[in-house]
């Protein structure tokens, strides 16, 4: 890693254990992070994002040691870490028990007795949980129920005031949130679907895994309804465009019409890394009064896009 990246690393580790909190890249999308032991820090998150006291944070370590020095993991749990996190570095959120004695700020885990945890995958990022060598709480870096963001452009737009610091680490890879699996239950149960694709879990635990809209109790406290949403309504697998209307499209029968193509090939992995992007580039309320997106395929990472689009097009 060169000097100036030391460098800023460095002032970033100096401005968090201040207690600020610094806009971080991840994978899949940008976060803002705080020191998960510090709760004048993760209240500050809050306050910026304007989230609900009552939506816990994932906390993001860089090993093993500190993932279970802070949370229950059983055979299965274990099992999955060492696939997703360690051998495939692929963007999983792990709930478990949280150990009684946890010293991580109680605004961070809502007071709840889980605890959502992962390993991100950037290089920046990896390198400063190592060197920081605590635990982070960093939801995604966006105002609550709004657009995340995936470029650190995107996160200064958003957040002209109020960070301590935005490390630039480039286009997000995966550029939707990670997968999240509760197991904390007696069967797993996928809490939201995200940049890990189910199917790839369910091959890997050779078992089918429910997935919460399965339960009448909303498990993740974050998954409210409406989230996700750009400032203008979006319609949903529009096959054409009305006037005044920006038209997102998918795959290589896409009509002329479009503006933007989430992925020409049709491929979803390509479509998840563009689709934060291309929304936030069509929310434009001085050119369109609306966002049209054609069908997207439900399966694989296209279920953790139609997850968001669904909730992006639930009405205020
Ligand atoms: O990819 C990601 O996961 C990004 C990057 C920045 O790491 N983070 C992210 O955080 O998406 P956030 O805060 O936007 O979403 C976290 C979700 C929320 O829906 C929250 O309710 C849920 O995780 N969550 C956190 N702790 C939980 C717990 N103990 N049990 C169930 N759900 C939990
Ligand atoms: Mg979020």
């Amino acid at each position: 890693m060169d000097s100036l990246k030391e460098h800023t690393i460095e002032k970033a580790i100096t401005l968090l254990s201040l207690g600020g909190i610094v806009a971080l890249p991840t994978e899949t999308v940008y976060g803002i992070a705080a020191i998960a032991t510090n709760d004048e820090a993760v209240a500050k998150i809050f306050a910026l994002k304007k989230r609900p006291n009552f939506n816990p944070l994932i906390i993001h370590v860089n090993n093993l040691e500190m993932a279970f020095a802070f949370g229950i993991w059983s055979k299965t749990a274990i099992k999955l870490v060492e696939n997703f996190w360690i051998k495939k570095h692929k963007p999983l959120t792990i709930v478990v028990q949280l150990k009684k004695e946890s010293p991580l700020s109680n605004l961070a885990t809502a007071g709840l007795d889980t605890i959502a945890i992962r390993i991100p995958n950037h290089p920046l990022t990896l390198k400063l949980l190592e060197k920081l060598n605590k635990p982070i709480a960093m939801p995604s870096a966006n105002k609550s129920s709004c657009l995340s963001t995936t470029t650190a452009k995107d996160v200064m737009n958003t957040f002209p005031i109020g960070l301590s610091m935005i490390i630039d680490g480039g286009h997000c890879s995966v550029g939707i949130e990670s997968t999240i699996i509760d197991m904390t239950t007696s069967e797993p149960i996928i809490l939201r679907p995200g940049g890990t694709a189910t199917e790839e879990i369910e091959e890997y635990l050779k078992k089918t895994i429910k997935n919460h809209n399965d339960f009448s109790v909303i498990k993740s406290p974050g998954l409210l309804k409406r989230h996700y949403s750009p400032s203008i309504p979006l319609r949903l697998n529009a096959l054409v465009s009305h006037a005044e209307e920006a038209f997102l499209g998918f795959g290589k029968d896409a009509p002329h019409s479009i503006n933007l193509n989430l992925s020409v090939k049709g491929d979803l992995t390509e479509a998840a890394c563009n689709f934060f992007k291309m929304l936030r580039t069509l929310d434009d309320p001085t050119e369109y009064k609306g966002i049209a997106v054609m069908p997207i395929p439900n399966y694989h990472l296209g279920i953790a896009i139609n997850d968001r689009l669904k909730r992006a097009a639930t009405k205020r």
